[in-house]
């Protein structure tokens, strides 16, 4: 399946939908192979304008791609599928972007025998950083698993996950971003607190946050490892360390990535 430039419709190309199409592009994907669809007109000529795509109606897309990614946020999904559902030849494939919804959202609003695949992606898609999680829905084969593999690649990282993990991989790594901005932000207070320039605190921050990242990945250490190697005996790290854990960080982050995932079920739940 994978061995020609499949064409893809981007339905509901709001943020999400948008860095799909530029990483697409990025990655060499020819622009002829994509088409866009959107709500509003000054959208739909936004995106043509910036990335050279065709931008159709939702009709048109499920008519001549071979593979339809839905980006529409969940409470808007039903609306889509009826429109679109019953039009949906045999043998396109539907990759879905959205939170919170099952593939069985998707395969009960399609022809019978529609392949599924659901995907949750993350926002440094934009500077090909992106944690896509793949998981196959009804009916999705390896094929079409590889083939979500191909579009996601250029983006970033890939994991294969079972569906039944896709709320967690949500709250973890599709909201994740956000809690890294939220930490960044503090610890820039942190540094004003503490008598330096904003733009300072900004640089030292940011740049910590970068090598702790590709230390991360690289190193092959633990994180437990590599922070024990920040806090000596009686040092300073272990006095903020104290502090972290007076103020219920750890539990913070674990009661913050319940409700995470627990919104994502209710997503589905008023989607229906
Ligand atoms: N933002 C994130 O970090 C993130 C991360 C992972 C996954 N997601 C998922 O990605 C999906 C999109 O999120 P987003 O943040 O990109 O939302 P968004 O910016 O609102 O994009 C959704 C787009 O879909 C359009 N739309 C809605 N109904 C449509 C229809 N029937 N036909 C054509 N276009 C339609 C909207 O048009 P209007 O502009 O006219 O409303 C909007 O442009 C969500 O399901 C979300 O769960 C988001």
């Amino acid at each position: 399946m994978s061995a020609e430039v499949h064409t893809v419709a981007v339905i509901g190309a709001g943020k999400i939908g948008e860095l799909v199409l530029s990483g697409l592009l990025r990655s060499g994907w020819p622009a002829d192979r994509l088409l866009a669809t959107a709500r509003r007109p000054a959208r739909a000529e936004e995106l043509a304008a910036r990335y050279g795509v065709r931008v159709v109606d939702n009709l048109t897309a499920v008519d001549e791609a071979e593979v339809l990614a839905v980006a529409v946020k969940p409470q808007d999904a039903a609306a889509l599928l009826d429109e679109i559902g019953p039009k949906v030849p045999p043998g396109k494939l539907l990759v879905s972007l959205c939170a919170g919804l099952p593939s069985s959202f998707f395969s009960r609003r399609l022809p019978e025998g529609t392949p599924v695949v659901r995907v949750m992606t993350n926002t440094p898609a934009l500077v090909d950083q992106a944690m896509t999680a793949i998981s196959a829905g009804a009916h999705a084969t390896g094929e079409h698993l590889a083939l979500a593999e191909e579009m996601f690649k250029p983006l970033g990282a890939t994991i294969r996950v079972p569906e039944t993990q896709q709320d967690a991989v949500t709250a973890l790594s599709g909201s994740g971003p956000a809690y890294f901005y939220l930490l960044v932000e503090a610890m820039t207070d942190a540094g004003i607190l503490l008598g330096l320039p904003r733009q300072v605190a900004h640089d030292l921050i940011v740049q910590t946050a970068i090598g702790s990242a590709v230390m991360l990945r690289d190193s092959g250490e633990h994180p437990v490892k590599l922070r024990e190697a920040v806090t000596s005996p009686a040092g300073t790290t272990i006095s903020a360390i104290r502090e972290l854990e007076n103020h219920g960080v750890r539990a913070a982050l674990l009661a913050a990535l319940e409700a995470a995932r627990d919104r994502a079920r209710e997503l589905a739940t008023q989607a229906e």
